[in-house]
């Protein structure tokens, strides 16, 4: 049987031409909806230095409009070590881990926890490696979270295997608590599920020795929230969440039982200029002249475009 005939063909570039992301605001509007949204109840722009486990417990019921986790790995430090090909010189004292037997019980715990602090409209992006995913899946699949997507973080990583493939991807578990209501700004035409972004090194800089790329952490930002939102990090690190949150207008809430990480959080934050990322949506797509490159279609729309000049 011959295939039905689209009504209007699909012309791949024509869409993407047409593009604009479902919300954007200027940097002054941004602005505006920061400093109108400055939430109350409990103090925002704030990092407790305590264990998540008991400081959720006080947050609000529905306060929150997006999580972004990246909970200990469940592995010894000398192994996250030699895993991560760090010197342990610059990581400061006291590094929390979880031991790998209590795992499941944990991730059960802190993640049953998220959507009762989460508004009907908020998401969860939780990271994990692969050696744990399995416990991080499970507690999911335990709580009152909808997994939406399960996105791969490609990054290059420098470790060189003999026997093995070199582990070069990280998992992005994307859950929202309502999965009719959640929020979501498509700010890109064609949003894929593989996110290839590169890990930065700071060679010789003290810092908690997992510290996430501030493109990757801003673009859960971006795609989950409005400038004025709240964003909480249960596991702040070097506070990468809360450094992001801060740059593109959005306030930041969490916690973080290493107290040696304080000085290294408050000086990154201190360097962090309000809004100092922020971009409206629109300005961040491609241009014209770099759809032309990619889809015949709209070299030929361009081609004529400029004839009739
Ligand atoms: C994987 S790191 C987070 C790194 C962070 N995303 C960044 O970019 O810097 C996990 C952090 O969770 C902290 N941590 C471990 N158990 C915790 C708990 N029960 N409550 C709060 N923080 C905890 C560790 O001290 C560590 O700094």
């Amino acid at each position: 049987m011959a295939a039905k005939k689209r009504k209007n063909p699909y012309i791949p570039g024509i869409a993407a031409m047409n593009f604009e992301p479902d919300y954007d605001w200027s940097k002054e509007e941004s602005e505006t909806l920061f400093e109108d949204k400055k939430q109350s109840e409990f103090s925002s722009d704030t990092i407790y230095y305590e264990d998540c486990l008991s400081g959720m417990i006080s947050l609000p019921n529905d306060y929150i409009d997006l999580i972004i986790a990246d909970p200990p790995f469940g592995i010894d430090f000398s192994s996250v070590k030699s895993l991560y090909n760090r010197n342990s010189e610059f990581v400061p004292n006291g590094y929390e881990e979880v031991s790998s037997t209590n795992y499941l019980e944990f991730t059960i715990k802190w993640i049953q926890e998220l959507p009762r602090i989460m508004k009907n409209t908020a998401s969860a992006y939780i990271f994990s490696g692969w050696s744990h995913l399995k416990e991080i899946l499970e507690a999911i699949h335990q709580s009152e979270l909808t997994l939406i997507n399960h996105i791969i973080w490609k990054y290059q990583f420098g470790v060189f295997t003999k026997r093995k493939f070199v582990t070069s991807h990280y998992h992005v578990l994307f859950c929202v608590k309502n999965s009719n209501f959640y929020f979501f700004n498509k700010i890109e035409h064609y949003p894929e599920d593989v996110w290839i972004i590169p890990r930065k090194y700071y060679p010789g800089q003290p810092k908690n020795n997992t510290k996430l790329p501030e493109e990757l952490v801003s673009r859960c930002i971006h795609f989950s929230s409005k400038p004025g939102d709240l964003v909480f990090d249960p596991f702040m690190g070097n506070g990468t969440t809360a450094v992001c949150a801060k740059a593109n207008y959005r306030h930041y809430l969490g916690f973080e039982i290493n107290p040696n990480l304080k000085e290294i959080i408050e000086k990154n934050l201190n360097e962090t200029e309000l809004g100092r990322d922020y971009v409206p949506y629109k300005k961040l797509l491609p241009s014209i002249e770099d759809l032309a490159e990619k889809y015949p279609a709209v070299s030929k729309h361009l081609r004529k475009k400029t004839k009739n000049i």
